[in-house]
């Protein structure tokens, strides 16, 4: 869910509504604001996307006030309609929240026997009835005792009818950022909300209360004494935000992957080597780890599946790498000395973080690859190495992955060669290939027509198989990942030699493959498998280098790639892949941004 208030002079609802439209990423089931009228709360709220707020703004009545908190939802207790849409309240305190309070039940108990009657099944609602329950006049005392009783994660903004200049918010486990312009303050989940109207802002730290008065802010601790801040500014503006002529802020990202590797990688390259050391990584204490876990969720950890194959390749060291919602809870054998990695574009996603906690608390050593600065996972883990995407705004992740594989680039010729596994010379010449990358990607972004052509030709299938072996497999499942989650077509990777161990059965003429074979010394291995789906009838796509050529027996279709060192063809072969689902989606007239039931940002287990 996302999460904005606004306090200042101009027309509150519509800077909500306009702030919010930024924070749809993070869900769009339902959206809704509170304003002051008059000094009292006037609340609108609606099942739906924020057009749907806006239409019902119009038809209904246009809220007329300076102050007021708005949500979008991404729904978790309770289904999306209007009644369980935010905010929560009543004529005296109005809340929106983003998180999850898991303590719920024993709180609406407790309320229910106080005679207070619940209207909706969100557990939002429980928080709104306590504050009412135990406020008596001073906000501060109130949101107090309720932080002693709530567990689980939480943003919140809330407003009291009796103070109609003031915000307050908090923040748990889920993300919040206040910010200052002239006689205007705001809250937000994220900075793109905010940055039609400053750049300044403030990181409220876990359970730090900020109270926003008639365009002045203050920060306390839980225990109610102040906390001095420090005022941060962001390095990125409105353009990074807006969709600059393209048609989806998904092809705009995937355009953008060229500039963000550079920037990436650049400053991390001193004299053709890698170095990492900003974040205290020297070749000494790369040298140091026997034994490494990658743990992340979604297009993160395939980012970590590509980095396994590629650091126990060159570097020799084994990578175990996990989804963070199952590596909580199997009981991972971490020692004191291991190095846990977490990859996270926002830096948010709750089960990346718990993991990132259950690590540290194991003796591990932690480093985070994350996009977003001043996220949770970054400000927590031991060292983080920032990836540079600028700020990703379509919910299917592709310039985020490509800059985290990079990252896992460089992070695996430094260990590979600290550990001895390759010369100072093959490392300096990976390197200068890495370096070629963006470049090849500038090529391949050029003739899009060949990914427009796939996707119309898959457009009304349901089903898709993607098969690869070894990097082309864990790359693939990336593609097939992005496919899904904008096409809405069901699809599979799969490693290309098991497919014949049960799964070819589904293979008919209804099942279109795209086979990956970048891994030349696999070509012909993978070339086989193609074979025997062909021969089952199924209509074949071949993602491979451009040089190589394939009778048509083989596929109906290549997609050809430039070459560099087979290592690194992932970085290259992504693109089609993104492209394909890109089109696809499109052809099939889908929300290519804003896919259904995704959030970009799941600040939820
Ligand atoms: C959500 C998004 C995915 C993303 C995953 C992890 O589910 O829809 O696209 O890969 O979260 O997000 P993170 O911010 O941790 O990379």
């Amino acid at each position: 869910c996302g999460i904005v208030g606004y306090v200042g002079k101009k027309d509150c609802t519509k800077v909500l509504l306009d702030s919010l439209s930024k924070l749809e990423y993070r869900g769009y089931d339902s959206a809704g604001i509170a304003v002051f009228e008059n000094d009292a709360i006037k609340t609108k709220k609606t099942k739906g996307r924020l057009a749907d707020l806006e239409e019902k703004l119009k038809r209904e009545g246009w809220l007329n006030g300076t102050c007021g908190i708005g949500h979008t939802r991404w729904a978790t207790h309770g289904e999306p309609s209007d009644i369980n849409s935010h905010p929560h309240g009543n004529a005296n305190i109005s809340i929106v929240h983003n998180g999850i309070i898991e303590n719920y039940r024993t709180i609406k108990d407790f309320l229910l026997k106080k005679g207070y009657v619940f209207e909706s099944q969100t557990d939002t609602e429980t928080v709104a009835k306590l504050l009412d329950y135990y406020y008596e006049g001073d906000p501060m005392a109130t949101i107090q005792k309720v932080l002693a009783e709530i567990e689980g994660s939480y943003a919140l903004g809330i407003i009291f009818k009796d103070f109609p200049r003031r915000i307050y918010a908090v923040r748990k486990d889920s993300p919040l950022i206040v910010a200052v312009g002239e006689d205007e303050a705001f809250i937000a989940s994220d900075v793109p909300a905010i940055l039609k109207y400053t750049k300044n802002y403030y990181l409220l730290d876990e359970n730090e209360i900020a109270v926003l008065d008639d365009g002045k802010v203050e920060f306390f601790d839980v225990h109610g004494m102040p906390v001095e801040k420090e005022m941060l500014v962001a390095d990125f503006d409105m353009e990074a935000a807006e969709k600059g002529g393209y048609a989806h802020f998904m092809l705009k990202e995937i355009h953008e992957q060229p500039t963000a590797i550079k920037t990436t990688i650049t400053p991390r390259i001193v004299d053709g080597m890698p170095n990492l050391e900003e974040c205290g990584l020297t070749y000494d204490r790369l040298k140091g780890y026997n034994n490494i876990f990658v743990v992340a969720c979604g297009t993160a950890m395939h980012a970590g599946l590509v980095g396994k194959y590629v650091l126990e390749k060159i570097g020799r060291v084994p990578v175990t790498v996990d989804m963070a919602s199952e590596f909580r809870y199997r009981d991972p054998i971490i020692a004191k000395g291991d190095l846990v990695i977490l990859v996270s574009q926002s830096g948010e996603t709750a089960d990346t973080l718990a993991a990132l906690r259950m690590a540290k608390e194991r003796g591990a050593e932690t480093l985070s690859i994350v996009n977003v600065k001043g996220s949770s996972i970054a400000r927590e883990s031991d060292m983080v190495l920032y990836t540079h995407a600028g700020p990703e705004i379509s919910v299917a992740s592709t310039k985020a992955y490509i800059v985290q594989l990079s990252v896992f680039y460089l992070l695996s010729f430094a260990i590979a060669y600290a550990h001895g596994a390759i010369s100072k010379e093959e490392c300096m010449r990976l390197t200068a290939e890495l370096q070629n990358v963006p470049n090849m990607l500038e090529v391949v972004l050029k003739t899009p027509d060949n990914c427009q052509y796939v996707a119309s030709q898959l457009v009304n299938k349901e089903n898709l198989l993607y098969i690869g072996r070894g990097l082309d497999y864990a790359l693939s499942m990336e593609g097939s990942l992005k496919l899904k989650e904008i096409s809405y077509i069901h699809s599979e990777s799969y490693a290309a030699g098991e497919l014949k161990h049960g799964t070819i059965s589904l293979v008919t003429n209804n099942m279109p493959v795209i086979a990956v074979a970048t891994q030349r010394e696999l070509l012909d291995k993978t070339i086989s498998n193609v074979k025997e789906v062909k021969a089952r009838g199924a209509y074949v796509v071949l993602v491979t280098h451009g040089y190589i050529n394939v009778d048509d027996e083989v596929a109906d279709y290549k997609i050809g790639l430039p070459t560099i060192d087979d290592l690194l063809m992932p970085m290259l072969t992504v693109v089609p892949l993104q492209l394909i689902a890109y089109y696809t989606s499109v052809l099939r007239g889908n929300d290519v941004d804003k896919p259904r039931n995704l959030a970009k940002s799941v600040t939820v287990e």
